[in-house]
C-alpha cells in the first residue's frame, strides 16, 4: 500500500490533501470535523485587520454540472483575532499530527507584519502562509493581490516577516497577473521558503436577466469576485509548472492551488512539480468528506504504477511542457472510429466539417448514417474526439510524417514547405 505521508518545507501531516485558508477553515468546529475526516493540514482562514462582510458572498458558472465555476467577494476572517489564535492552540492540542498553517494579511507596515507573524507562530502553528493574493475588499485597502502584483512590495514584506519569523513561510501568490514568475522570485529573494498558487482569479460569473445586476447581487450591485473551482485548474497548472520551471527559483518548494476536486486533479499538479496541494472550492461544494476519495484514487493509482511514496512522482511531467518550438513536426496522428461503439449521432461530423478541416465522410443511410475518417485530409486536431459523447469511440492514431524528430527551428533552416494544409 502506498505511502501518502507529505512532508512540506519539514511541515509534516498524514497525506499531501490540506484544506485551503477559506470558509472551511475558519474556526474550531469545521477544522476538528475537517480533521476527523482525515486531511492532512489546513491553512487557517487569513487573520489580519478586523473586517466587515456584505450579503450575498458567492456566485457560481453552471455548465452542464452545478458550479463549474466558484465566485466569492468573501474578505478574510471576519471574526476577532484572539478567537481564532485561541482556536488554534486548541485544534493543535487536539490533533498534533496535522499541519496547522496559519494565513496571515496585515496592514502594510513593518510593525503590523511583525506583530501579527509573532501572534501567530506563538500559537504554535507549523507555518505561517502569506495572503498575497486575495483580488477584492482588502486590495483596495493596499492588501492582498495590491502586494503580490508588485515585487518589490511583495519582497519588502516577505524581508519584514523574514526577520521574526521562526517557522517555515509560505508565499500565496496571485494568479491576477500576466506571470506568476516576478511575484515569485521577488517572494524568494525576501527569503520565502515556499510557495503557494493560486488565490482566486478576478471576475464577472454572470448577470441576472430579469433584474440587470451581476452576480453576486449587493443590493443592486456587485463588485469583480474571486473566481475558483474546476474551471481555474488549467490555469493553476500552467502557473504551477511556470514556477516549477524556473531555475531562479531553485526547486523551491510549491503547494499547489486551484480546482482540485479529484485524486486525479492532486495527481496532475504534484505531477507538474506541487510537492502537496490544497482544496477550497471542492470542500464547499462536496464536503469534507472528498478527502477519503482523494486519498483512496491516489494511493491505488501509485500501487498501480509502482510508486511507494508521493515523492516518487512530484514534477515528473513538468521536463514534458516545452517551448512549441520544440515540438516535433514530423508527430502526427490521425482519428480513427470504431464502428461498434459508434452512436451515429454525428457530432463529429459536425465539428470537423463545419470548423476543422472537412474530414469525415457521411454515408446517408437508414436507419442511420455511418461516419468514416478521411485519413489523408485530418490534420489529427483532436476535435472530432472531444465532441463524441461515446468513451474511446474516436482514438488517434500515430502516422508520423517522417521517422526523425525535426522541430521548427530545423524544419526552417531546412527550408521546408509551410502552409501545406
Ligand atoms: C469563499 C472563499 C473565501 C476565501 N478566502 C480566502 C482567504 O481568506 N485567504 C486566502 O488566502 N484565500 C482565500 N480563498 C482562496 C482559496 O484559498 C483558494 O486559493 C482558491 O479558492 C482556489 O482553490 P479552489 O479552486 O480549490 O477553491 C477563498 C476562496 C473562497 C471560495
Ligand atoms: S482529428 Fe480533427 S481533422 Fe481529424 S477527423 Fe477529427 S476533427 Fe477532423
Ligand atoms: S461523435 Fe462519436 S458516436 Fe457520434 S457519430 Fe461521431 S464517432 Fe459516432
Amino acid at each position: 500500500m502506498a505511502n501518502l505521508q507529505s512532508t512540506f518545507l519539514g511541515i509534516k501531516s498524514p497525506n499531501p490533501f490540506w484544506l485551503a485558508s477559506a470558509p472551511p477553515t475558519d474556526k474550531k468546529t469545521n477544522v476538528i470535523r475537517a480533521f476527523e475526516a482525515g486531511w492532512g493540514g489546513v491553512v487557517w482562514k487569513t487573520l489580519g485587520t478586523q473586517v466587515k462582510n456584505v450579503s450575498s458572498r458567492y456566485s457560481a458558472l453552471n455548465y452542464g454540472r452545478k458550479a463549474v465555476g466558484f465566485n466569492n467577494i468573501e474578505l478574510i476572517s471576519d471574526r476577532p483575532l484572539e478567537v481564532n489564535l485561541r482556536e488554534i492552540r486548541e485544534v493543535l492540542k487536539l490533533f498534533p499530527d496535522r499541519a496547522m498553517i496559519i494565513s496571515l494579511m496585515a496592514d502594510n507596515n513593518r510593525k503590523n507584519w511583525h506583530e501579527m507573524v509573532k501572534k501567530a507562530q506563538d500559537t504554535g502553528a507549523h507555518g505561517l502562509e502569506l495572503n498575497f493574493g486575495c483580488p477584492h475588499g482588502m486590495v483596495e485597502r493596499g492588501m492582498g493581490a495590491a502586494v503580490g502584483q508588485d515585487p518589490e512590495i511583495a519582497k519588502m514584506v516577505v524581508e519584514w516577516v523574514m526577520e521574526v519569523a521562526n517557522i517555515p513561510v509560505i508565499t500565496k501568490l496571485t494568479p491576477n497577473v500576466h506571470s506568476a514568475v516576478p511575484g515569485a522570485i521577488a517572494a524568494f529573494e525576501g527569503g520565502t521558503n515556499g510557495l503557494s498558487l493560486i488565490n482566486t482569479i478576478q471576475s464577472v460569473t454572470g448577470i441576472d436577466l430579469d433584474t440587470l445586476i451581476p452576480n453576486p447581487n449587493v443590493g443592486g450591485q456587485s463588485v469583480f469576485g474571486g473566481y475558483c473551482g474546476p474551471a481555474v485548474k488549467p490555469i493553476a497548472l500552467k502557473m504551477v509548472t511556470t514556477i516549477a520551471q524556473e531555475e531562479r527559483l531553485r526547486n523551491i518548494p510549491i503547494s499547489g492551488i486551484g480546482g482540485v476536486t479529484t485524486w486525479k486533479d492532486a495527481v496532475e499538479f504534484m505531477l507538474l512539480g506541487a510537492s502537496n496541494v490544497q482544496v477550497c472550492t471542492a470542500a464547499m461544494i462536496y464536503g469534507f468528506k472528498i478527502v477519503t476519495d482523494l486519498c483512496d484514487g491516489m494511493s491505488n493509482w501509485m500501487d498501480e504504477r509502482g510508486y511507494t511514496s508521493i515523492n516518487d512522482f512530484v514534477g515528473l511531467s513538468v521536463p514534458r511542457i516545452t517551448k512549441w518550438e520544440q515540438l516535433d513536426i514530423n508527430f502526427h496522428i490521425e482519428a480513427n472510429i470504431n464502428q461498434e461503439k459508434c452512436i451515429h449521432c454525428g457530432l463529429c461530423y459536425i465539428s470537423c466539417e463545419d470548423t476543422s478541416h472537412q474530414a469525415i465522410t457521411v454515408e446517408r443511410g437508414n436507419p442511420y448514417n455511418t461516419y468514416t475518417i478521411k485519413e489523408e485530409e485530418c490534420v489529427g486536431c483532436n476535435l472530432c474526439k472531444i465532441v463524441c459523447p461515446v468513451n474511446d469511440c474516436i482514438t488517434m492514431v500515430e502516422h508520423r510524417k517522417g521517422s526523425e524528430y525535426l522541430n521548427w527551428i530545423e524544419y526552417q533552416k531546412r527550408g521546408l514547405p509551410l502552409n501545406d494544409h
